[in-house]
């Protein structure tokens, strides 16, 4: 029997899973617990043109418009394509979205979308519900928890499998496996303000990168207008189909900030978020007003708990204090339409992965629908492969020196700062003259700790972030230079 051994148990990776499960032996190995992924926190939901108004052309339309034509085409019509059938049969595997009192399917709006086309599940826990849902249907998996990946074991120019380490006993041990699947997810925590489960810091891009496996599109971070913001500190998500049901984005005087911006409220992410950043930068709050959201608390119980948690004063004010945050990682390791990386038996899905689907900036609820569409593909792909002979295997650990990485906090306030919503060549340059004081690309991860291996990974995506974006020749979506805003003016 074919070994797969899965790095992140996010939706991607399980539902690779759920596909091989009955014919390969599958093992998931996770740095967290089973719920901790950026999955498990998809608020929105999950878009696929199944209102009978609606079709996959006008999907892939969309697609393409919000990611600035960056895209590759082949990818955002499997996306649009295969993503509904798939919908469709877990529908009929008994996983349940809201539907209206008289039995048709609901579908929400979300910016950059010209039809309502967005699934969702417990009003704004669809994340939870599809990921979990997806999860209870493993049978035959071996789940590894508190598990972190070390490093990728290439021989004969083919991923073999992966050192890892036991978080509670520092044990390290190499997993054999015909096919390895990277399904980490982004890399949400280099940044100080985002969205992502702590979890998400840029560990499949790093060992992916540590290997020389073909990166693509790094420059492109996508940034969520609107997290909740309370004294300068973040506390999630404010989901995007809050503004698609209506609310609008204020400053403290009642201003609309999106008036006279085509699509307003709802115009492509890159653009609310960049509206939202020089608003602020001109001393203004930001503030979600609710006023106009019919039956608020019932559509988004998710986000109602949360801002109970936090004490805002949301059913006095109708408002909710935002900010923007990262979000996504549109770049990654560079994939095929199968999923397939620059290095043999080796696969990456999900956020993790790049085959371009998303291109300059992603489609709002577009991600869950790729999770499903890039495991799918992979897992056909990993059951047409040979198996091989496996054998145990070890790994050469160099010896230990002296460790110089900065603290997770001055990397996050400068990622921030320079590779964050607005960019500048100096600030890039900048930024990269900082990292070189630090040492994260001559240590082997088997000589870190676990807080150290986050840093020496995010060190690198940073690095890799930085250079990217001075390397692209404009502006794009995401990716944002002040100085081509100053050039057309
Ligand atoms: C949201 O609910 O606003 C996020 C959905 C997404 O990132 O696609």
């Amino acid at each position: 029997m074919k070994k797969v051994l899965i790095i992140g148990g996010g939706l991607a990776g399980c539902f690779v899973a759920t596909r091989l499960q009955d014919t390969c032996a599958v093992t998931i190995v996770t740095k967290g617990d089973r719920r901790e992924s950026n999955s498990m926190l998809a608020q929105g939901g999950i878009a696929a043109s199944l209102d009978p108004g609606d079709s996959p052309q006008s999907h892939e339309e969309d697609t393409m418009k919000a990611g600035v034509y960056h895209n590759d085409e082949a990818a955002v019509k499997q996306l649009v394509t295969l993503g509904p059938k798939l919908i469709k049969a877990l529908i009929a595997a008994g996983m349940t979205f809201d539907r209206h009192p008289d039995g048709p399917l609901s579908f929400g709006l979300e910016g950059a979308h010209s039809h309502h086309r967005i699934l969702h599940a417990n009003g704004d826990q669809t994340g939870e519900a599809l990921t979990s849902f997806v999860q209870q249907q493993l049978h035959h998996v071996i789940w590894q928890t508190q598990v972190e990946a070390l490093q990728l074991v290439v021989q004969n120019g083919a991923c073999q499998g992966v050192l890892v380490r036991h978080l509670a006993t520092g044990k390290q041990e190499v997993l054999v496996a015909d096919a390895v699947v990277l399904a980490t997810g982004g890399l949400g925590n280099l940044f100080d303000f985002t969205t992502n489960d702590r979890t998400v810091t840029g560990d499949g891009i790093a060992l992916a990168a540590r290997e020389g496996v073909k990166l693509t599109d790094m420059a492109f971070v996508q940034f969520h207008p609107t997290l909740l913001s309370i004294d300068h500190h973040c506390y999630g998500l404010i989901t995007e189909a809050i503004r698609g049901a209506g609310a609008i984005l204020v400053d403290e005087n009642d201003t609309k900030i999106m008036a006279g911006v085509p699509c307003a409220d709802l115009a492509p992410r890159d653009v609310v978020a960049r509206h939202l950043t020089a608003w602020q930068a001109q001393g203004h709050q930001l503030f979600l007003d609710i006023s106009k959201v019919a039956n608020f608390e019932q559509h988004f119980p998710g986000v109602t708990a949360n801002l109970d948690k936090h004490h805002v004063p949301f059913r006095q004010t109708s408002r909710i204090p935002i900010q923007p945050g990262a979000h996504f990682m549109m770049g990654g390791v560079a994939a095929d339409l199968n999923a397939g990386t620059s290095l043999p038996r080796l696969w990456a899905v999900g956020e993790v992965a790049c085959n371009r689907v998303h291109g300059a900036n992603r489609l709002a609820s577009n991600s869950l629908l790729d999770c499903l569409v890039s495991g799918q593909k992979a897992a056909d792909s990993i059951q047409q492969m040979p198996e091989q002979a496996l054998s145990p295997m070890t790994v050469t650990t160099p010896p230990a020196r002296p460790i110089h990485l900065p603290a997770l906090a001055a990397l996050q306030k400068r990622a921030w700062a320079d590779l964050g919503v607005e960019r500048t060549r100096p600030q890039l340059q900048a930024f990269l003259r900082w990292l070189q004081q630090f040492n994260y690309a001559q240590l082997a991860a088997a000589n870190l700790s676990a807080d150290e291996l986050t840093r020496a990974n995010l060190c690198l995506c940073s690095q890799l972030i930085a250079q990217a974006a001075l390397a692209e020749p404009k502006s794009l979506g995401a990716h944002y230079m002040k100085e081509d805003a100053h050039a057309t003016d």
